[in-house]
């Protein structure tokens, strides 16, 4: 009864509960591209979103916060440690990021995530109206659509996952691939940003369970690949995320934020050159990789430091894993060995800043980037190079971009490196800094057509028709 027909799950919520040091609380956009990609599509669609607050040991009622309806689920500070620290990115995070680090197979972690999950799954059953369609999202939760196809038969169930789905051999490392695998096949739809993912899940549905699927093929363009369950069809595809291209160009295009991209240029010297870096402080973003190639560049003396300023920004992310605190070590060590190097009194080469950035202040750091290096050695897709393409209304500006990230099928005009190929990646940073002028606008132009026709609207409406084909979304 008065339940919502229209639900999204995820770990979080869009917002995170903040705990200020007067002992008041407020709540503050969470990091990351799901967040980022979901939430104005939710907005326009008056769902209700189910998600964790953000931090341990809180009971929020539901509530409405920036037009949406927030249904918090709580975790306790155990919980947070083997299902979020634990499971999902000491385990999951690293094992489906191609074990760029190494992953931890702990069973009291994995027991938590069960337990985590159907707290979820009775979260959705709850809010859920009789043949509701609930969407979850993402790897935290790849439990919850079978334990929720118990719970409520009457509901439509998609499934979407944010980051990279392994290769077979690595996910077969699992103890409990099994139980993921049906996990997933709870759902209608379970959708994936690269047809490549797709295969991989289908194969391991054979191999693990013996489901033959009946359609094989996966395609963007094509139709899904299917799965027989009974008198149930799971339909297995790709659907690649974008971003809300058109809010985003407008932002960049309004007169506060010209004014505010010319000051951050002024702030920085005026260098002949800027170079940015946006992401999460995360050992697959590649943040190391890009410095060591900046540092070299400087030494050789084939970048001036006089002439260029370069803008890391990285949002505090995870800070209790080891992998993210010893990342953080290198990443700060780099960038102090490299302005100790080369940088003057009163104006360092590397400006870092370890803090998360508002939209529109970070539609100005865009527009005033020359050079824009995204360079993950293994990313779903990547959000921040397409919203630097939106923010190139001028066409100005250059995208470095890694080969490893998903959305490097769709940016094909970009500069695409190896971003474990060193050499490589600075030869890219040197191109896309001296890169002639009507050849770069040429490049941002191709690069604009896809990014601004093919936005996370119409991603997810190609979901939810594909879940639900005989509505139109
Ligand atoms: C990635 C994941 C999201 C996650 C985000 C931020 O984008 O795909 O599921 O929400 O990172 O990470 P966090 O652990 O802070 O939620």
């Amino acid at each position: 009864p008065g339940g919502a027909d229209f639900i999204v799950a995820a770990n979080r919520l869009p917002v995170d509960l903040e705990r200020l040091p007067d002992g008041t609380q407020r709540w503050k956009h969470s990091p990351g591209g799901l967040v980022s990609a979901l939430a104005p599509f939710l907005r326009s669609h008056s769902g209700a979103w189910v998600g964790w607050p953000g931090v341990p040991d809180v009971e929020v009622d539901e509530l409405v916060e920036d037009d949406l309806r927030l249904h918090p689920v709580a975790l306790s500070a155990v919980e947070v440690r083997d299902y979020y620290e634990g499971f999902s990115n000491g385990t999951l995070w690293p094992l489906y990021h191609d074990v760029v680090a190494t992953p931890v197979f702990d069973r009291g972690w994995w027991d938590t995530y069960v337990k985590v999950n159907h707290r979820f799954a009775e979260a959705c059953a709850k809010v859920a109206a009789q043949g509701a369609t609930v969407w979850i999202q993402d790897y935290q939760l790849q439990l919850v659509p079978s334990m929720l196809r118990e719970l409520r038969p009457d509901l439509r169930i998609g499934f979407f996952l944010h980051i990279p789905f392994p290769p077979t051999e690595l996910f077969m490392q699992l103890p409990w691939r099994a139980e993921i695998v049906r996990g997933l096949l709870g759902a209608d739809l379970v959708g994936f940003h690269r047809p490549g993912g797709a295969q991989n899940f289908l194969w391991l549905a054979r191999r693990l369970l013996g489901l033959e699927p009946t359609r094989g093929a996966v395609g963007v363009r094509t139709r899904p690949g299917v799965i027989q369950l009974g008198d149930r069809a799971v339909r297995v595809g790709a659907f690649p995320i974008s971003i809300d291209s058109t809010g985003l160009d407008a932002l960049a295009r309004k007169k506060e934020t010209i004014a505010r991209t010319q000051q951050v240029r002024a702030d920085l010297g005026n260098p002949k050159k800027v170079i940015l870096g946006v992401d999460r402080l995360d050992y697959t973003k590649g943040i190391d990789r890009r410095l060591y190639a900046l540092q070299e560049l400087l030494q050789e003396g084939k970048v001036d430091p006089e002439e260029v300023a370069m803008v890391q920004l990285a949002t505090p992310s995870r800070e209790r894993v080891e992998h993210y605190q010893r990342m953080r070590g290198e990443i700060e060590q780099i960038v102090s060995r490299i302005n100790g190097e080369f940088g003057k009194v009163g104006r360092p080469v590397v400006h870092y800043l370890h803090q998360s950035v508002g939209r529109a202040e970070l539609a100005a750091f865009f527009a005033a980037a020359d050079v824009m290096l995204v360079t993950p050695v293994r990313d779903g897709m990547n959000l921040v190079c397409k919203e630097y393409v939106a923010c190139r209304h001028d066409l100005g500006g250059a995208l470095v971009l890694s080969e490893f990230a998903g959305a490097a099928a769709e940016l094909t005009s970009s500069f695409l490196v190896n971003p474990h190929d060193l050499d490589g990646v600075k030869k890219a940073m040197l191109a896309a800094l001296t890169i002639d002028p009507a050849e770069g606008r040429r490049r941002m132009r191709a690069l604009r057509r896809q990014v601004l026709t093919h936005d996370v609207d119409r991603w997810a409406r190609s979901f939810l028709d594909a879940l639900d084909p005989e509505h139109g979304h």
